[in-house]
């Protein structure tokens, strides 16, 4: 008989590491306040999500659903799609991905990578056409075992008994709002659960991207915040306790990420710098005592090929063009033997603060 997961000494040393994040003070000494940010990054393949693709597949092979030959199907617009192809190669499972067409390259190469098929779809973004390509398929072949982050309760379930509560215990004091962004809103939700009934005067706020304020009643539109607002209130928000929501626009969720990377020295990705930005706001409306928590959803390795990461890259390409020019000259105009100091001094300037 096949072992299962968890007698699996293979499978359990990646699911090993799933959990049980650090969680740090940030202090933001301009704004006079403190966030507390649980490192989500910190799991095994980067990212929050992490916690669902272990949490769904040991249920679904507790229950007999996941079995030997069985192929993990799932839409994701990237985080998830890396946790499932994470878990899935330690426990020994085929996956398949349906992943957006805009989602970035690094995403795709990971999940590749870890030996899962990769099926990309044209959608404009809109995760509707993925649902419904998952569903087809696994109408069409039997062995497709799905997750379905989007509508799976075990998705709050999970977050409600391992994140909301390791926040509870970290914090140990009590909470005044928790701030954070939605994807199916497993995270928001669940952590919200768990944190309110500890805490019942403690704030939950959704952070969405404005250009995409779906909670605030405004429409679709572009944003670059990927990994939340797919363009529908997903069911799992429904019954979430939300006590209010916090518009942030894509450019500030990336200069925050990028102050997050510079002078906190935390790489994390863009939808961190967005929950951060947000958490920031509450604070400030909450004053310098307040406790307010939000999480570092993913790694910014994630992001060299998006927006994200532009400035750096033209930073750094006009910072090398500068030294080796700097250098020509020196060595051209100086005697040899004289301090070569240029470099230092071309690449203080040149390169970001
Ligand atoms: C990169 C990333 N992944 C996932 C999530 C949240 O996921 P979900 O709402 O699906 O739990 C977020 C939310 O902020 C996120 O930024």
């Amino acid at each position: 008989m096949r072992e299962t997961a968890s007698e699996n000494p293979r499978a359990q040393a990646v699911l090993s590491l799933i959990g049980r994040t650090p969680l740090v003070p940030l202090r933001f000494s301009r704004e006079g306040v403190t966030i507390l940010a649980k490192c989500e990054f910190l799991n095994p393949s980067g990212s929050v999500k992490d916690r669902l693709a272990k949490c769904v597949l040991l249920d679904a092979e507790a229950r007999g659903e996941l079995k030997p030959g069985a192929i993990i199907l799932e839409c994701s617009s990237g985080n998830t799609g890396i946790a499932l192809s994470m878990v899935g190669a330690a426990m020994g499972y085929r996956v398949t991905i349906l992943m957006s067409s805009s989602a970035s390259e690094e995403r795709r190469r990971l999940i590749r990578q870890l030996g899962a098929e990769l099926i990309l779809f044209d959608s404009g973004g809109m995760y509707q056409t993925g649902i419904e390509m998952s569903r087809e398929m696994a109408a069409k072949d039997p062995r497709y075992f799905l997750p379905r982050q989007f509508e799976n309760s075990l998705n709050v379930t999970d977050h409600e008994q391992t994140t909301g509560i390791e926040i509870i215990e970290q914090v140990g004091r009590p909470i005044d709002a928790f701030v954070h962004g939605y994807g199916t809103g497993g995270t928001l939700a669940g952590c919200g659960k768990a944190i309110k009934r500890r805490w019942p005067k403690a704030r939950i706020y959704a952070m969405e991207p404005a250009e995409q304020a779906l909670l605030a009643g405004e429409c679709p539109c572009c944003h670059f915040i990927e990994g939340v607002a797919d363009g529908f209130i997903p069911p799992l928000l429904r019954d979430a306790p939300i006590d209010g929501d916090v518009k942030v626009r894509s450019a500030e969720a990336m200069a925050m990420a990028r102050r997050l990377h510079q002078e906190f020295g935390l790489l994390v990705g863009t939808s961190s710098g967005a929950n951060v930005v947000a958490a920031l706001r509450v604070a400030q409306e909450s004053g310098p005592e307040a406790t307010i928590v939000t999480l570092l959803s993913d790694r910014a390795e994630r992001y060299f090929s998006t927006a994200l990461f532009e400035t750096e890259a033209q930073g750094k390409e006009v910072s090398a063009t500068q030294i080796s020019r700097a250098d020509e000259t020196k060595s051209s105009s100086k005697p040899s033997g004289e301090p070569q100091n240029v470099q230092s001094d071309v690449r203080t300037s040149a390169l970001p603060n």
